[in-house]
């Protein structure tokens, strides 16, 4: 039994790492991908991630989603961390085009064709998946769970002191997404920041036989540039790719409470921050009543490892 999946990614070079990551994870199936706005804008995510998917030898259906976030505007993306083209420069073969519906529509479609089963991972901003929301109330209902990449619990966010690059590139979208009636993961940067791709990692990615590895393995002297810049070590950190085996279960959350959950979605100093309650943690690790959002705070061991051991075959 294979898990139908969808994801929604703005790719990106940790994206780039987690979609080679599920189409190399026998236990998932890509049924479709929707690209949003965020390290990249939406087209050239959709572009980037197209010919990734036909260089690692596979046909997934992707759809360009929402260019702009719910207020406001796509403010530039992020060239200082994965480049003026998302991918660091790393030239790819062109490879097909998108779909006609958009990220929304093919994520409403997918979960109705899919019904209790499609299971989400969010790695990009979440306006995709508030505007598949907007269209299809019952969205929730359809879908079994949804993983998202995001936030910053008990540590500092990375784009303000308190929130992180997908909550703050729309705060108002991720409020839709973690306050709707469905079972959500939240990976956040007090995870993410913990596992790492080392010189070694990209080393043995560059040397294997597989062109979609090599790839992804030039991908990373962007990103470990900007890493060596802003935390000191010539490496990255594995934000999408650790939501990315969460949700396939080789990681595992060895300590994931479901709390309440509030994004801060307003014009202040906050915006951006995931207010995660974790008063009762103190004492335990009981689940809040109610609570359907999981914030994960630690795992089973380290994904550098296993997802090197994927990626490079
Ligand atoms: O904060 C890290 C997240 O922002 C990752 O998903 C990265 O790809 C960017 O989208
Ligand atoms: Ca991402």
């Amino acid at each position: 039994m294979t898990t139908p999946v969808y994801l929604d990614c703005d790719t990106g070079i940790d994206d780039s790492l987690a979609l080679l990551y599920l189409l190399r994870s026998p236990s998932v199936v890509l049924r479709g991908i929707g690209t949003v706005s965020g390290n990249i804008d939406a087209a050239t995510a959709a572009r980037n991630t197209l010919d990734l998917v036909a260089l690692a030898g596979h046909a997934v259906p992707v759809a360009v989603g929402e260019h702009d976030p719910r207020v406001g505007s796509y403010a530039g993306g992020a060239p200082h961390v994965h480049g003026n083209d998302g991918i660091g420069g790393t030239a790819l073969p062109r490879a097909g085009e998108p779909e006609a519906e958009s990220a929304a529509q093919m994520l409403v479609r997918l979960a109705a064709e899919h019904p209790g089963e499609l299971e989400v991972l969010a790695v990009g901003p979440l306006t995709n998946l508030a505007a598949a929301l907007d269209l299809d109330p019952e969205l929730p209902s359809r879908v079994k769970r949804v993983v998202v990449m995001g936030g910053a619990a008990q540590t500092s966010g990375n784009v303000s002191a308190v929130s992180e690059a997908n909550i703050h590139n729309d705060p108002e979208a991720a409020a839709a997404v973690v306050d709707a009636p469905w079972d959500v993961v939240l990976v956040p940067l007090d995870v993410t920041l913990e596992n790492r791709f080392t010189e070694e990692d990209q080393s043995a990615l560059l040397d294997s036989a597989d062109p979609a590895a090599r790839a992804v393995g030039a991908m990373l002297d962007q990103y470990f540039t900007f890493y060596q810049g802003v935390y000191g070590f010539r490496g990255c950190a594995l934000h999408d790719p650790l939501a990315a085996a969460i949700l396939v279960g080789e990681i595992e959350a060895t300590r994931a409470p479901a709390v309440p959950v509030v994004v801060d979605a307003t014009g202040g100093p906050g915006r951006g921050q995931t207010l995660c309650d974790l008063r009762h943690q103190r004492s335990g690790t009981a689940d809040v009543p109610g609570a359907h959002v999981r914030v994960v705070l630690d795992t089973d061991r380290p994904l550098g490892p296993v997802l090197r051991a994927r990626l490079v075959g």
